[in-house]
C-alpha cells in the first residue's frame, strides 16, 4: 500500500492506495491560517506535523498497515519553515501567498538585477518565493534570521518529522529562488546574496527518491512496520502534474484551484525572455514552464459566495447562454496577479456593463476572465515555439463542464479530463510506487494508472469569436495599471 500526503493550504489530505491505483481511502484535516496583518499569511509547522499523524492514524485504521511500503508528499510550495540548532520551529511559517516582501523583490530584481536572478536560478524575485522572505526575516527579525540552522519547505519539514533528516526535492526547491534549476544544485551566488551557506539549506533529490524510513518513535505512535519508505515528493503544481498524467515533452496541464496554472512538462530546459513563465524542475526528473493566475476558482467562488451569495454554481451557470458574445469583462486580480504582469497591486476589475447587462453576463465574465488569464499563460509558451494542442485538467473548478467549454475555446485547445480527481494526494502516491520500485519511471506509471476519460474539443466559431474577446481583454490591463498602483 502507498499513501499520498498533500498538505495544502487549508487542509493536509491523504490518500491510501495500492500500486495498480486503486484508491482506499481518503481523509482530509484542516488547520488554521493566520493573517496577522494585510497581506500577510501564516501557519504553525506544529499544526500541519499534528494533522498529518491525526490524518494518517484515520487513513489507515481499518487497514493491515504492515502492507504499507511508503509514503510521498505534494506541498504547497515557496513557503519559509526556520529551524534553530534544536530543530526547533524559529518563527511561524510565511505561506506562499503572503505579500509582505515586496521591497526584498524591488532589492532583488532591480539592485541585484533581474538578468542575473535569471542566470543564477532561471527565475525573478516574486513577493511569494523563499529566498525574499529570507531577506524580510534578515531585514524585519535579524535575531531570527540568526538563529537559522536549517530553511526548510513545508512538506519538507514534515519529511523531516517523520525521518530526521533535512532533504528536499528539485520541483519544490525551483520556487525558492535559491536553486540553479538548470543544474538542480544550490546556487552559490544566491546563497552569498542571502548571507547564508550551504549546509543551512536541505540536501537535494530528485521527487520519487526515497529519504529514509519512518522514525522509530513514529512508526510506533502509527503502528506502521520501521521498514515504510519516505520518498521527499515535490511542489504542489509538479505532483498535481503527476497526478493527472503530464510527465510527457510538451504534455499540459491546467490546474483550476484557488490559483489557476498552466503547466507544461518539457524535457529540455527552457527560460523565456521576460521570466514571465516560472521555469522549474519537474517531479520526473526533466523540466516545466508554468503560469499562474492568482485567483481562479477562487474568483469564482468570492463571486458566487460573497457577492451573489450561492453555494449552488451549478444552476448559476445554467442561464449562461452567450458564450463569445459577452460585452462585460472581468480582470480576476482580486489578489494582484503572477503571469504576466507580476503586480500584487492589480486589482479586480469589472468593465462593459450596461442597464441590460444581467447577473449571467457577469457570472459568466467571471469565467471568462479566469480562462483568457490561463490564456495569456499559454501564449508565452506559444511564444516560446511550443506547441500545445491539447490539456488536462484539474481543480475545483473542473467540476464545471461550462468552464471547461470556455477554456478549451478561449485557448483553443481539447480539454481532457482524466479518471482521478485527486491531483496532489494521487500524484504523491505515485511518487511513492516508484520510489519502492513498483514502477520504473514515473512515466511508467502515470501511463499505467491514468486514462483520460471526457474530452470537449473547441469549435472553430467559438474559437474566432474568443480569439476577437480576448484581444480586447488584453488591451485592459495596460490602460487600467496607473490605476492599481
Ligand atoms: C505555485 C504556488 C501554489 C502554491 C500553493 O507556484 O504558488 O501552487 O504552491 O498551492
Amino acid at each position: 500500500l502507498y499513501i499520498g500526503i498533500d498538505l495544502g493550504t487549508s487542509a493536509v489530505k491523504l490518500l491510501l492506495m495500492d500500486a495498480t491505483g486503486d484508491i482506499k481511502k481518503i481523509v482530509s484535516k484542516e488547520y488554521p491560517i493566520f493573517f496577522p496583518q494585510t497581506g500577510w499569511s501564516e501557519q504553525n509547522p506544529e499544526d500541519w506535523y499534528n494533522a498529518t499523524i491525526a490524518g494518517l492514524k484515520e487513513l489507515t485504521a481499518e487497514c493491515d498497515t504492515t502492507l504499507i511500503n511508503g509514503l510521498s508528499f505534494s506541498g504547497q510550495m515557496h513557503g519559509l519553515v526556520i529551524l534553530d540548532k534544536d530543530d526547533q520551529v524559529i518563527r511561524p511559517a510565511i505561506l506562499w501567498n503572503d505579500g509582505r516582501t515586496q521591497k526584498e523583490c524591488d532589492y532583488l530584481n532591480n539592485e541585484i538585477g533581474r538578468e542575473k536572478l535569471s542566470q543564477f536560478t532561471a527565475n525573478i524575485a516574486l513577493t511569494g518565493f523563499t529566498a525574499p522572505k529570507l531577506l524580510w526575516v534578515k531585514n524585519n527579525e535579524p535575531e531570527n534570521f540568526e538563529r537559522i540552522q536549517k530553511i526548510m519547505l513545508p512538506k519538507d519539514y514534515l519529511a523531516y518529522r517523520l525521518t530526521g533528516n533535512h532533504c528536499t526535492d528539485v520541483s519544490d526547491a525551483s520556487g525558492m529562488l535559491l536553486l540553479d534549476v538548470k543544474n538542480k544544485c544550490w546556487s552559490k551566488d544566491m546563497i552569498t546574496i542571502l548571507g547564508l551557506t550551504e549546509n543551512q539549506l536541505a540536501e537535494i533529490h530528485e521527487s520519487s527518491d526515497v529519504i529514509g524510513t519512518v522514525k522509530e518513535a513514529v512508526a510506533t505512535e502509527l503502528n506502521f512496520p520501521s521498514t515504510v519508505k519516505v520518498i521527499i515528493g515535490g511542489g504542489d503544481q509538479a505532483v498535481a502534474a503527476v497526478g493527472t498524467g503530464t510527465v510527457g515533452d510538451g504534455m499540459c496541464n491546467i490546474s483550476l484551484g484557488t490559483s489557476g496554472v498552466v503547466f507544461i512538462a518539457s524535457k529540455n530546459f527552457a527560460v523565456d525572455d521576460n521570466n514571465a513563465l516560472h521555469s522549474f524542475a519537474h517531479a520526473d526528473r526533466k523540466y516545466h514552464l508554468m503560469g499562474v493566475t492568482l485567483s481562479a476558482a477562487a474568483s469564482n467562488k468570492w463571486w458566487m459566495d460573497e457577492i451573489i451569495g450561492t453555494k449552488d454554481y451549478a444552476t448559476e451557470q445554467k442561464e449562461i447562454n452567450k458564450l463569445g458574445e459577452n460585452n462585460v469583462f472581468f480582470l480576476p486580480y482580486l489578489m494582484g496577479e503572477r503571469t504576466p504582469h507580476n503586480n500584487p497591486d492589480a486589482r479586480g476589475t469589472f468593465i462593459g456593463m450596461t442597464m441590460n447587462t444581467t447577473r449571467a453576463d457577469m457570472t459568466q465574465a467571471v469565467l471568462e476572465g479566469v480562462a483568457y488569464s490561463l490564456r495569456d499563460c499559454l501564449e508565452i509558451a506559444r511564444s516560446l515555439g511550443v506547441t500545445i494542442e491539447r490539456t488536462r485538467i484539474n481543480g475545483g473548478g473542473a467540476k464545471s463542464p461550462l468552464w471547461k467549454k470556455i477554456i478549451a475555446n478561449v485557448m483553443n485547445v481539447t480539454v481532457d479530463t482524466i479518471n482521478s480527481e485527486e491531483g496532489p494526494a494521487f500524484g504523491a502516491a505515485i511518487l511513492a510506487c516508484v520510489g519502492c520500485k513498483e514502477y520504473a519511471t514515473v512515466e511508467e506509471a502515470t501511463s499505467a494508472l491514468i486514462q483520460v476519460v471526457d474530452s470537449v474539443e473547441p469549435d472553430s466559431e467559438l474559437i474566432s469569436a474568443y480569439d476577437q474577446q480576448y484581444k480586447k481583454f488584453t488591451m485592459l490591463y495596460p490602460a487600467l495599471k496607473d490605476v492599481f498602483n
